[in-house]
């Protein structure tokens, strides 16, 4: 299929962070187990994509005003694996321009937001150009979140607000491991107003990529007994988060994102992400947690910075506890305040 004319569109998408990780894939992009995630909010890309008639296909990226080639090569090597998909990308110039709001270089993951947006631009433009209105917006998210997993399978969950959940579970038999569902159905409302204090302990490149960890899941002892894990914990995470039942919550989450760091260290080549102030946050964290009797937890992505995830009522007292105790260990005291979102939003061109 020949474009006849140019196309364009903007999105602007959240990062999310998962409570029961995706860790390990298998065939086109498909998770080796369920995993779960808040939506974010304060931590976005916005991307700009203007399509034009070509000979062939190439791209173009500009990243805060600045050619950016290292992510301008991925993302080519990405448009040219969807061709099958979207034929008329085998004669397109992809036009982009793209900012991320959180530093580039605070080592938190960017490939969510920016590969949702990105995602979210395509299936925009393929409706565009098909001259086609999706009967709902559930059928535009879930063919969003399926083309955002094909680019990086944890930004298939961005598509959504407050809670994604993707990949089958063995247990319930729910989800999809093509796309991402919404997951915030009957889930207790002190969820819904939830923060997220992301710790910049070290904003370092890290010293293996995500993709190179899923890979080394390929060889690890200890990966079947992890999936049959994940999928418990995501059905009792589920159950947890309907009966607002903060312990279990709590327990879960922890596990989750301690298990994702112990896979790292039994992978062979074994390898850390954790810093000694991660382990200082952690201990900090669960001794605030006892003395209190406030329910904040942590979680990691796959990097040294920890997530504190806290309801927002109690903001005055971990606010100001965090301030005092946790920002000295952060790299510069810098934190990213975040919170639970309302998933993409559409820009006006
Ligand atoms: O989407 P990827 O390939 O960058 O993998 C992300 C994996 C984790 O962030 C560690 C977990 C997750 O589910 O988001």
């Amino acid at each position: 299929m020949i474009l006849k004319q140019s196309y364009s569109t903007a999105w602007k998408s959240p990062s999310n962070i998962a409570l029961v990780k995706y860790w390990g894939k298998f065939g086109r992009q498909f998770p080796s187990n369920p995993s779960i995630s808040f939506t974010l909010s304060e931590a976005y890309s916005t991307l700009v994509m203007k399509i034009s008639p070509a000979d062939s296909l190439s791209c173009q990226l500009e990243f805060h005003g600045k050619r950016e080639s290292a992510f301008e090569e991925r993302i080519l090597g990405f448009l040219d694996s969807i061709k099958d998909v979207y034929p008329w990308l085998e004669r397109a110039s992809v036009d982009m321009s793209s900012t991320n709001s959180f530093p580039h270089s605070a080592g938190i993951a960017s490939s969510a937001s920016a590969m949702s947006a990105l995602a979210l631009c395509l299936v925009d433009i393929d409706q565009q150009i098909q001259h086609q209105t999706w009967k709902d917006s559930d059928n535009f998210r879930q063919r969003s979140s399926e083309i955002a997993r094909l680019a990086s399978g944890s930004a298939a969950r961005s598509v959504y607000p407050f809670l994604a959940r993707w990949g089958i579970s063995t247990i319930s038999k729910k989800g999809s491991n093509d796309y991402a569902d919404y997951a915030g159905e009957g889930i207790h409302s002190i969820f819904s107003n939830y923060k997220n204090s992301i710790l910049i302990l070290s904003s370092a490149t890290k010293s293996v990529s995500s993709s190179a960890g899923h890979r080394l899941m390929k060889g690890n002892r200890f990966a079947d007994e992890r999936f049959k894990q994940a999928n418990e914990n995501l059905d009792q995470l589920l159950l947890a988060m309907c009966q607002g039942d903060m312990s279990s919550f709590i327990r879960i989450v922890e596990e989750e994102a301690l298990t994702l760091h112990a896979l790292m260290m039994t992978s062979n080549p074994s390898y850390i992400l954790m810093e000694p102030q991660t382990i200082e946050a952690i201990r900090a964290i669960r001794a605030f947690r006892e003395e209190k009797e406030i329910p904040v937890c942590f979680t990691l992505d796959a990097g040294p910075n920890i997530h504190m995830l806290y309801p927002a009522s109690y903001s005055d007292q971990v606010d100001i506890w965090r301030d005092a105790v946790l920002r000295p260990l952060c790299e510069g005291g810098r934190i990213i305040e975040d919170h639970v979102g309302q998933g993409p939003q559409r820009i006006t061109l």
